[in-house]
């Protein structure tokens, strides 16, 4: 079911800390898409264009707290996500908010084997930092778009990860990208992995290039407050590098 070691780290972490995450961003009221922590939203930054009578993909749907606005602005959602935790909470948000959104249990790597019906959007927020597999995963999305199809991710900027928050050092080399495994120890004395992937702008553009999308934008969003993402966020930092990075594609 899972692509390599790496897959089955990211769920495990994931399904385990799916609890409090959605806690924390509890303070969402599921009626704009907010792209990332201090990343601005749909509603200021109007990257999708029309959303009514949009069929939709939401790749790391999480708790679907997007699939469930946009659906509330007119679209036709299906949310996919790794974890078994999430998309329970993420079905559970469409129930309690009254909209009906497909919630699917899939990992990125096996996104082909959604039905051929094509999506005029595909949209990602602060999940292809978990892909294994960027290049599969961009050509299987621009499989998936019609044409003229609108592709938007965000991610946490790489020159932000790089950046120490207590004494603002750069702590990391941007060169050394790749997997990133980190030992955590939780309160509950519980011992958890944390799995993602830094990669650098470079590799993100050249692997949208090769995927036969089209790059049409990339934002850096400085928003002056955050409700929802903020609070484990050095705002000393945050006015220095964005924590949010958004890339638009068309195919
Ligand atoms: C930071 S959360 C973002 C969730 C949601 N997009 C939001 O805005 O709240 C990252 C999400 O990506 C999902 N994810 C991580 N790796 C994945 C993979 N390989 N395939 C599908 N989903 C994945 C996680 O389970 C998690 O729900």
């Amino acid at each position: 079911m899972y692509e390599g070691k790496s897959e089955k780290i990211i769920k495990e972490w994931w399904d385990s800390a799916s609890e409090y995450y959605q806690k924390e961003i509890s303070a969402d009221k599921m009626t704009d898409v907010q792209y990332g922590p201090f990343g601005s939203n749909e509603g200021k930054l109007r990257l999708l264009g029309k959303i009514k009578g949009k069929k939709v993909l939401e790749l790391g749907c999480g708790g679907g707290q997007v699939s469930i606005a946009l659906t509330k602005k007119g679209a036709v959602c299906t949310g996919i996500d790794i974890s078994h935790k999430q998309i329970e909470f993420a079905r559970k948000n469409a129930k309690k908010e009254g909209v009906n959104v497909e919630f699917i249990e899939l990992p990125f790597s096996k996104i082909n084997k959604l039905k051929p019906g094509k999506f005029d959007i595909v949209i990602s927020i602060m999940a292809i930092q978990y892909c294994t597999d960027l290049n599969a995963l961009l050509k299987n999305v621009r499989d998936l778009l019609v044409k003229n199809g609108i592709f938007v991710f965000s991610i946490e900027h790489p020159f932000y990860l790089l950046m120490d928050p207590n004494d603002m050092k750069i702590k990391e080399s941007y060169f050394d990208s790749g997997l990133k495994i980190k030992k955590e120890k939780w309160p509950d004395k519980s011992i958890h992995y944390f799995a993602y992937y830094e990669r650098k702008i470079s590799d993100i553009v050249n692997s949208i290039i090769e995927s036969g999308l089209n790059l049409e934008r990339i934002i850096e969003p400085l928003d002056s407050k955050d409700k929802i993402w903020g609070t484990g966020y050095r705002r000393a930092l945050v006015n220095k590098i964005a924590p949010t990075i958004i890339f638009k594609c068309r195919k």
